[in-house]
């Protein structure tokens, strides 16, 4: 549960933790956000995860309203305050509140600055793992720039309600040319038949999920081949294995896509392998 969230230099109660009615996040989508994985109280993979705030930022001209320095000890009181020992902190910046015009306020106008800390079992999500997951793929019908982390996530939200409809826990979206981009909230990997790891090259087609870059590194370090390549859907029900990868679900295996087997059914041994050894290769801080 979440006690209390900063926002905008206050640390609030929940249930007060709004923001203005016309903020530029809510009227526009015009804000971006990180989602940082909470392992026994500390931030994993803090450095990278404010380099890519950072640069959502930066390419969409919104300011961050104080130093990354900064803002990593709000996310620490954050953790602390909500006495969070496994779970996430959520940060979002908007371009701030000012009265509705598509075109961007002035330089008096200070972006706005949410930060939230919530407790997350791991139990659930090993189970989870344990099972693997299904996923259903879609058309991606999203903008040109899922590059960059917005909180734009209306077709995240309607693809990954459709894939539960269908008993899927992910949606995986997929290009014009039938070829695999990502999940709705996480990146799409398979292994092929000679054991090569498989996942969209980071372009402006795809989010470059910080599980991922930290999962090439771990794949390198044990002597497994990665290659960053779009693959087909085709070549997905073709795989030995599949998984997602995300802050919030590390390693997670699929076991089926659009109701096809793949592999045997179970989570694959490299996936399983992977998940267990995340950690030693992600970024642990200090508390
Ligand atoms: N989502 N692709 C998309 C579209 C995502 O939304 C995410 C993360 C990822 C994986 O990125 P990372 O490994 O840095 O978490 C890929 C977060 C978890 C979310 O929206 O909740």
């Amino acid at each position: 549960m979440t006690r209390v969230v900063y926002v905008n230099g206050a640390y609030l109660p929940y249930a007060q933790a709004g923001v203005h009615a016309e903020d530029r996040g809510n009227q526009f989508g015009d804000a971006v956000y990180e989602v940082c994985e909470v392992l026994k109280g500390r931030l994993v993979d803090e450095t990278r995860h404010l380099a890519r705030l950072v640069r959502s930022l930066d390419e969409l001209g919104i300011d961050l309203p104080m130093t990354t320095k900064a803002l990593g000890r709000v996310m620490r009181e954050s953790i602390r305050r909500n006495r969070v020992h496994e779970g996430l902190v959520y940060c979002q910046v908007s371009r701030g509140a000012a009265p509705r015009s598509f075109l961007f306020p002035g330089p008096d106008v200070p972006p706005t600055l949410i930060v939230l800390a919530r407790r997350v079992g791991r139990a659930a999500a090993e189970s989870q793992a344990a099972e693997g997951i299904a996923v259903k793929t879609m058309p991606d019908s999203r903008w040109g720039r899922v590059d960059i982390k917005t909180v734009m996530l209306l077709p995240s939200v309607i693809a990954k309600e459709a894939a539960r409809a269908e008993g899927a826990k992910e949606a995986w979206f997929v290009d014009k040319d039938g070829r695999v981009t990502e999940g709705g909230s996480s990146n799409a990997w398979i292994i092929d038949a000679q054991g090569h790891l498989i996942t969209r090259q980071a372009d402006e087609g795809i989010l470059r999920g910080i599980t991922r870059d930290v999962l090439i590194e771990l794949a390198a370090r044990r002597g497994l081949v990665v290659v960053e390549r779009a693959f087909t859907v085709a070549e997905a029900y073709a795989a030995r294995e599949a998984f997602v990868t995300s802050a919030t679900n590390l390693v997670m295996p699929v076991v089926r896509i659009d109701g096809r087997a793949i592999g045997n059914g179970h989570p694959g041994s490299f996936a399983v392998d992977l998940r267990r050894q995340f950690h030693s290769a992600a970024e642990i801080a200090a508390a």
